[in-house]
């Protein structure tokens, strides 16, 4: 399908696995990362893959360059943006502990990255954002279990989920749809970063009773982006192997 497809934090991880799913032949996959040489990375597996790729360096938490990396994608894009994946997050470095004793400059850099972030790429794509196209926010299931000891990164998430409302109301009148994605715990090197026994951690409650790898999300991403999903819009679609919170 050729559709310009624009990923956040797809320097690895979720968001790798993620431009490598939208990777079809001919499509063009821009990967945005502060992380450019991971970034470039993935944009060398989307190639072969068979589809366009560009790299692009972003720091989500700024005004101007997140303007300037729509701008960027939409001339890759032949003047215009189908799809923003909003992916990009920080957690595996910050600090676990009771919400009393959260450092408030801490609390300040997550909701930057992890709530501004996704507001400040869906604002500077909006312009860019063609009739039919769709923006697909990365939230979590934190949000809906509570999870302890992070209420930073919970709160953060909470937010992307009421963005998602906010904004399938104001763009479904351009035709634009706007959904999120809450994922359980998913192996990747951030999580392995935040537990050592990540591949064993929460299996037990799964339905599945196995991990999530980053190549089961990618197809709620997909769906949330494609046709199949055409009057589906405001929604979150939890991604947890039946965990259920
Ligand atoms: P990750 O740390 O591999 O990916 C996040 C990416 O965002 C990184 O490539 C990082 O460089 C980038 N990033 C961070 N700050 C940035 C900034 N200021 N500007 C631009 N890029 C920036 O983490 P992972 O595990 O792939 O997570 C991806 C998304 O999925 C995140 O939104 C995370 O909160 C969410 N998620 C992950 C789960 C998991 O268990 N892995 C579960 C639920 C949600």
């Amino acid at each position: 399908m050729t559709r310009t497809v624009l990923i956040t934090g797809g320097a690895g991880g979720l968001g790798r696995a993620f431009a490598l799913g939208f990777a079809d032949p001919g499509a063009r996959v821009a990967v945005a990362d502060v992380n450019a040489a991971g970034a470039e990375e993935t944009a060398a597996l989307v190639r072969e893959r068979g589809a366009q790729a560009l790299a692009v360096a972003v720091d989500v938490t700024s005004l101007e360059s997140t303007e300037a990396m729509a701008t960027q994608v939409a001339a890759f894009g032949g003047g215009g943006i189908d799809v923003l994946v909003n992916n990009a997050a920080i957690y595996a470095g910050i600090t676990r502990s009771p919400f009393e004793e959260i450092d408030p400059a801490e609390w300040d850099r997550v909701m930057a990255v992890n709530l501004k972030g996704p507001w400040l790429c869906a604002r500077a794509c909006s312009p860019h954002l063609r009739e039919g196209g769709a923006i697909v926010n990365i939230s979590s299931a934190t949000v809906l279990s509570g999870s302890e000891q992070w209420m930073h990164y919970v709160a953060s998430k909470g937010g992307v989920i009421a963005l998602t409302r906010v904004m399938a109301k104001e763009l479904g009148r351009r035709g634009i749809r706007v959904n999120a994605i809450a994922p359980g715990f998913t192996l990747t090197e951030a999580s392995y970063a935040l537990m050592e026994d990540a591949a064993s951690y929460g299996v037990d409650r799964a339905a599945l009773k196995r991990p999530s790898q980053p190549e089961d999300i990618v197809g709620a991403a997909r769906f949330l982006a494609g046709p199949d999903s055409s009057y589906i819009s405001g929604q979150t679609l939890v991604v947890d192997g039946g965990r259920q919170f």
